[in-house]
């Protein structure tokens, strides 16, 4: 008994810490909710929301969901105009092509959402903050690359460049391709084919166009990724088998440093994401701080000697972030675990204590019922049967009382009605109903009874003759003593 209680107690004990706990949680709970809109995933993106969710543990007040678009533009917009219809506090937005996703930027925007623009940007200009590589810069250091590969081939005839671009509507493949064009010599003839930022596209275009012309003399691909692809093509064709024609890529992040280690590739241009800044951003505009409205990140080229050192501090960091999201969701399953055994707990004491109240009550009407029974007919039918008890204890003083005096008086000639009553000291009236309640009968008759009683007694035990016995007992006559001694006892009196 002792161990139960104390078992109980410390279900009690926990269970209200642990509602305090979730109290104190849901106190400091997320305020914000924020909604990010990617427009595909890769690992640059991965990079990049990886990034975010380290930030976010700065900002508990903050809690982001994520949509991924998979490379389309309507599913972006329907994406975008949800978390417009959930009324999200912000909006992150990595748009897949500008111009394509600029009207649901812009409804968000005019929704009174604060929009960031990451990475890719929208035309116009309704968005709160832009943050994003300069990809203008990166095209400039896409032609510096090209005019030193051509510095290294001695042959002075017009140089041929293959560009692979990304998607034609995104600000990244225009502004690449804008930089590298501003960036060139007038011998230099660029052809573009489209990878759409794919490697598995890049791959077949290239490897269409290196069939067709047999002059390459660079590629550079908008992307690490497609770059890989343009390597796999290069390689596969018959047309440049064993021929060695320089590869660059755009990103420097993983897949490219390790196809520059391998020797795949020659070079890349960093191209950041800081999944942090726009937190922390989004974190600012938030709070109502000042922020910057348009951020541009730098970029720089990533050659054979920087590619291996950069790779294992890359992939340091990524496994930093990649144990960060483990540790998250962990906590967070953990979390919402927790949050459930304290809602199971809550509700068995809410239950229990429900019954309980529901028992109290009962027992407490119960108790009224009773007492008002007990009140209303127990205690007057007691009451009834004492006064009845008390009455018949007073019939049988009276009775006695009653026998008494008319066995003392039965040879008395003057025994009547008169004289009992004045004997017992009552009325006339109250002796006849008393002598009637107690006997069955009334005075004189109860006085003839017990004469007539008498007198067969003293006829059995005496020698007195039936005469005698009349005389004796106050009988008018014999003849009257006879028929009164017959209607009483059914036959004659008669001497022994
Ligand atoms: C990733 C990516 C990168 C590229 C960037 C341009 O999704 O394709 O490879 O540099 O987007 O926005």
């Amino acid at each position: 008994m002792h161990l139960i209680s104390k078992h109980l107690h410390h279900t009690l004990v926990w269970g209200l810490m642990g509602l305090c706990l979730s109290a104190c949680h849901s106190s400091s709970s997320p305020t914000y909710r924020i909604g990010l809109s990617q427009c595909s995933d890769d690992a640059w993106r991965q990079k990049m929301n990886y990034e975010m969710e380290r930030e976010l543990l700065l900002h508990p007040e903050m809690t982001l969901s994520m949509r991924i678009a998979d490379g389309s533009n309507e599913l972006q917009c329907a994406q975008i105009d949800s978390f417009i219809r959930e009324r999200v506090d912000l909006l992150i937005v990595s748009p897949n092509e500008a111009e394509e996703v600029k009207p649901a930027v812009t409804r968000a925007y005019r929704a009174g959402i604060p929009v960031i623009v990451a990475d890719r940007r929208v035309t116009g200009d309704e968005w709160t903050a832009f943050i994003g590589g300069d990809n203008y810069k990166v095209g400039e250091l896409m032609a510096q690359y090209i005019v030193e590969s051509q510095r290294a081939k001695t042959v002075n005839k017009p140089f041929i460049v293959l560009e692979v671009a990304g998607l034609p509507g995104s600000t990244p493949a225009t502004l690449r391709h804008k930089g590298m064009m501003d960036g060139l010599p007038d011998n230099v003839k660029v052809f573009s084919v489209m990878g759409s930022w794919l490697q598995e596209n890049a791959y077949s275009v290239v490897l269409d166009f290196l069939e067709k012309h047999n002059n390459v003399d660079a590629i550079v691909a908008h992307n690490d990724l497609m770059a890989i692809g343009a390597a796999e093509a290069l390689k596969k064709s018959k047309t440049y088998r064993g021929r060695n024609v320089p590869i660059m890529g755009v990103d420097g992040i993983r897949p490219g440093l390790q196809a520059i280690v391998d020797g795949k590739i020659d070079c890349s241009a960093t191209y950041s994401s800081r999944g942090d800044m726009v937190i922390a951003t989004a974190a600012q505009i938030l709070h109502g701080e000042p922020f910057k409205r348009d951020t541009v990140l730098e970029t720089t080229m990533i050659d054979e000697v920087a590619a291996y050192p950069m790779l294992r501090q890359y992939e340091g960091i990524m496994r930093d972030l990649e144990t960060l999201h483990i540790v998250k969701t962990q906590s967070q399953s953990k979390w919402k675990q927790l949050q459930t055994d304290n809602m199971f707990l809550f509700t068995g004491m809410v239950v229990f204590f429900c019954l309980l109240l529901l028992a109290v009550v009962y027992i407490l009407f119960r108790q009224r019922k009773l007492q008002s029974e007990i009140n209303h007919e127990i205690i007057p039918q007691l009451e009834d049967m004492q006064e009845a008890i008390m009455l018949s204890r007073k019939d049988e003083a009276f009775a006695q009382h009653l026998h008494q005096v008319v066995q003392d008086h039965l040879t008395d000639p003057n025994l009547n009605v008169e004289s009992l009553s004045s004997m017992l000291q009552m009325s006339r009236t109250q002796l006849f109903r008393r002598v009637k309640a107690v006997t069955g009968k009334g005075p004189l008759d109860y006085i003839r009874e017990q004469r007539l009683i008498h007198a067969d007694q003293l006829l059995r035990s005496t020698d007195m003759t039936v005469q005698q016995v009349a005389l004796e007992l106050c009988f008018s006559s014999p003849g009257y003593f006879t028929k009164c001694y017959k209607e009483y006892y059914g036959h004659l009196p008669s001497v022994r």
